[in-house]
């Protein structure tokens, strides 16, 4: 489902920029601006093979013109990313969300410490085009695992700022997050973006360093545990008392829709926050990536996209 207002775009731009990675860039069919957006924000794209994705905007915050992704082609994943690389062709008409951001910037930052693991690189640069219009403090450090794998070397080397940036490759050893991260104080901010492991890693560096939660800000790109498997439950709807059994196998997003009701989805795999739902009673067993430790300990909402129960019955506010 896209969320919010629909736009149509045309494809002007897609190119691959390293293997496996494409650049794609969207103007409005008829050449008006589009909807402004913040650093860190992302779109829904419809997707020829009937998926629905998200994808972070990478341009400048302050363009107006276009909007431009970079998509990691990933054969085994759940299609998305691979249609948008085999269907989605230059002059094709897209249909998009306007851009929602879950991933902003601290206004109040005198110091931003900006971290890209591989593709997480695409929001990281629009952060850094925002910070450095306004002449904000910040740095930028961006991993991957080689030069030919990682895409916009030549925008970040030609940009502006090139000289806050640093790339890290795995084939010339590694760097040490905890170095390049850095003492905490109360105007720096750290945001990072990137796989799971990469997030973690520099998550737990940071904390080890005794920087304070609500000064680290993160963005997961998908979500290995996600929904993976566990044993039947119930579900019971508070406005009407109704009990829904959900499969070994099921979301309860999935349970709930069959009995209609529909509860918002987006990235179906706990990294989103689309599908928030408030619990009223029950244990759920969280698999998400967005909530906040201290939320999953209250176990007063979870993501039915993905989590599930450990307790035979949910309450949910619905
Ligand atoms: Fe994204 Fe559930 S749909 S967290």
């Amino acid at each position: 489902m896209i969320h919010g207002s629909r736009l149509a775009v045309r494809v002007t731009v897609k190119t691959e920029v390293v293997p496996g990675i494409c650049v794609v860039e969207l103007r409005h069919p008829l050449g008006e601006p589009l909807p402004v957006f913040a650093a860190g924000a992302h779109i829904d794209v419809a997707l020829p093979g009937g998926h629905i994705r998200q994808y972070s905007l990478c341009n400048s915050p302050a363009e107006r013109h276009r909007y431009l992704l970079g998509v990691l082609d990933q054969p085994g994943g759940r299609g998305g990313s691979r249609s948008m690389h085999q269907e989605v062709h230059i002059g094709d008409v897209l249909t998009i969300s306007e851009p929602r951001c879950h991933f902003a910037l601290h206004e109040g930052a005198s110091e931003s410490v900006l971290l890209a693991g591989g593709i997480g690189i695409t929001p990281i640069l629009a952060m850094a085009e925002h910070l450095s219009m306004r002449g904000r403090s910040f740095s930028l450090d961006y991993f991957a695992r080689s030069a030919g794998t990682a895409a916009f070397l030549d925008r970040i080397s030609g940009a502006a700022w090139a000289g806050q940036a640093r790339t890290h490759f795995d084939d010339q050893g590694g760097a040490e997050l905890g170095a390049i991260i850095g003492a905490p104080h109360a105007g720096k901010h750290l945001y990072v973006c990137g796989p799971p492991g990469f997030l973690g890693a520099a998550l737990d560096a940071a904390r080890r360093l005794g920087w304070n939660e609500a000064r680290l800000h993160r963005e997961y790109f998908s979500n290995e545990t996600a929904g993976a498997g566990g044993g039947a439950f119930g579900v019971q709807i508070a406005s009407t008392g109704k009990i829904i059994q959900v499969a070994p196998e099921q979301s309860i997003a999935a349970a709930l829709e069959i009995e209609g009701i529909v509860v918002p989805t987006s990235c179906e795999q706990g990294v989103c926050g689309t599908c928030i739902t408030r619990v009223l009673a029950g244990s759920p067993d969280h698999r998400d990536l967005f909530l906040t430790d201290e939320e999953h300990a209250a176990n007063d909402c979870m993501t039915v996209c993905c989590s599930r129960s450990t307790s035979p019955l949910l309450v949910l506010d619905l």
